[in-house]
């Protein structure tokens, strides 16, 4: 009797250790997490893929809700599903180990109420290079919390990455931040991503010249980096292979003997125990709350020289470092406030970092998401600031994400195949020919036509996406731009179009609205979605001789 109660009570246990694990399982898949897809890294939330269409509130906008309260209905006019909200270190643990949350849970709640999902960023340690947001209690104590220094031996109000204290206070606050939000949204995922840090960087030197920095630099270069860089020898980044190259691939010493005497020695060297350390917070929060962790680079000015700019970030010139060195990190991502859009997608799309854009200028063009988002399989877009936004009905941004909401479906499973193009056009590109499936479509500017409504000054960028629906269908969504088309094929055989309609979305069907003819398709030469709107068009083409 006794044995059979037992062996019932053992049985029942296994049952239940099975079962927790099966819904463990299941709560961990479910976590929003980052999964490929052929060449795209995408976000998965709630099982489906996710594009953020996304804003970020300007720096203290989310330090008061009664502040922020009036916006919500504009976010939600903007069609924005994303919201990147920062959380502030010294509001959060104002006294040491006492944590205070409500920021946190207010934010999540409005968040909820409007539908809107949210990435949070931790201004920790870091805020464009600064330390400004640490709290009262680490400020004031330098001793515990020293200070990185500049040539000249003077303070700065940068901690420095060669304390331990420092990263362990930030590192306990973070994780319980991420507990925090576990407890709260570990079932709704409203909070999607976490940005760990803010704008990492070295200024006005490249380096920390404090005591505990000095004696890291005359060491021997960690056999960690020096392993990761001989592995990968030849696929790393060709900025930072080319300094490399510079002492012939030294395989062992000091940072200078590896990497020779200069700036760019002082930057490796520092970018890695920033990076040391940022990943040490990030694992912790992930050891509570694995939600996918990214952190974003202040860019290069052109010519400017490390210490000139916020040096030894998350850089792509030092792709390669800030990865052997920040596992936890999933990938770098830039805030791009220059004109040369395309150039730092371009080096942030590379070597399988994955791209998100979590600032960008308010005042860019919207053209640009529909370039990132359909050539580099951006994962998300963002501008900064995005409360400060007028006419939230009406402005280009808003009708910009109206036309990517509708197309979110479609873009999510054209992103990381051979089926799906951007293009970005300006004053000084004005043309771009693009190959898809059996067609060449030429994409120019409008204003290189004759025709075109033009606005005084400068001309404005433009731009789209192209989608394959079938082999001789395809959308063609963005602004200011006019398509002309050709075969492929090299038979003599000219493509002709057989059909264009323009229209929209509704939950993913396919409502066409007029038949673009006559003087809106010069007559059957081009399409043209005209500038000042977003718009879709859908093509039929077909080819004779
Ligand atoms: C980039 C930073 O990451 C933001 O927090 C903000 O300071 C903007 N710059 C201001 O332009």
């Amino acid at each position: 009797m006794v044995s059979k109660n037992y062996k019932a009570i053992i049985a029942l246990m296994l049952f239940l250790i099975f079962n927790f694990q099966i819904v463990s399982d299941q709560q961990a898949s479910e976590l929003p997490h980052l999964l490929k897809q052929g060449t795209a890294t995408q976000l998965i939330v709630d099982g489906k893929p996710f594009l953020m269409l996304g804003g970020e509130l300007g720096n203290s906008s989310a330090s008061d809700m009664e502040y922020l309260r009036p916006y919500w209905k504009n976010f939600k006019a903007m069609n924005l599903n994303t919201l990147l909200v920062p959380i502030y270190w010294e509001l959060v643990e104002p006294v040491e180990g006492e944590y205070d949350f409500t920021l946190v849970d207010s934010v999540i709640i409005a968040a909820r109420n409007n539908d809107i999902r949210l990435v949070l960023l931790w201004f920790g340690t870091w805020k464009n290079s600064m330390s400004c947001y640490a709290p009262y209690w680490v400020k004031t104590d330098q001793q515990r919390f020293p200070r990185a220094r500049t040539k000249e031996g003077k303070a700065i109000e940068i901690l420095s990455p060669f304390h331990d204290e420092s990263r362990d206070a930030d590192t306990r606050a973070f994780a319980a931040l991420m507990k925090h939000i576990r407890s709260v949204d570990g079932q709704a995922h409203t909070v999607i991503m976490i940005q760990v840090e803010n704008e990492i960087g070295m200024i006005p030197d490249a380096r920390d010249y404090s005591e505990s920095a000095n004696i890291a630099f005359k060491k021997q270069v960690p056999p960690e980096l020096m392993k990761y860089l001989q592995q990968n020898r030849d696929s790393l980044i060709p900025e930072f292979r080319q300094m490399w190259q510079r002492t012939n691939f030294k395989s062992s010493g000091t940072w200078e003997e590896v990497f020779g005497q200069g700036l760019h020695t002082d930057e490796i060297f520092m970018a890695w125990y920033f990076a040391l350390y940022t990943n040490e917070v990030a694992r912790a929060g992930k050891d509570v709350y694995p939600l996918p962790m990214y952190v974003n680079a202040a860019l290069i000015r052109p010519n400017y020289k490390p210490g000139q700019y916020p040096s030894a970030g998350p850089l792509p010139h030092l792709m390669d470092v800030w990865r052997a060195a920040a596992p936890q990190i999933d990938f770098l991502a830039p805030d791009i406030y220059f004109r040369s859009f395309v150039e730092w997608c371009e080096k942030y799309d590379r070597s399988g970092n994955p791209l998100f854009i979590p600032e960008v200028g308010n005042n860019q063009s919207p053209a640009n998401a529909f370039y990132a988002i359909a050539k580099h399989n951006a994962m998300g877009y963002s501008p900064f600031s995005i409360e400060s936004l007028d006419h939230p009905e009406s402005n280009p941004l808003s009708m910009a994400y109206d036309i990517l909401n509708q197309l979110e479906p479609l873009i999510l499973v054209n992103q990381g195949k051979e089926t799906m193009m951007g293009v970005l056009l300006d004053s000084t590109h004005h043309k771009k020919q693009i190959n898809l499936g059996d067609y060449r479509f030429s994409v120019r500017h409008e204003y290189s036509w004759a025709y075109a409504q033009k606005t005084e000054g400068e001309t404005p960028r433009v731009g789209g996406m192209i989608i394959m629906l079938a082999p001789d269908e395809f959308l063609i969504a963005g602004s200011g731009i006019i398509v002309t088309f050709e075969t492929q094929v090299n038979d003599g055989s000219i493509a002709g179009i057989a059909s264009i309609n323009e229209g929209h979305f509704i939950n993913g069907n396919w409502i066409p609205g007029r038949r673009m003819n006559g003087d809106q398709s010069h007559q059957g030469r081009h399409l043209h979605l005209p500038g000042r709107t977003y718009g879709i068009q859908r093509v039929k083409l077909y080819s004779f001789k």
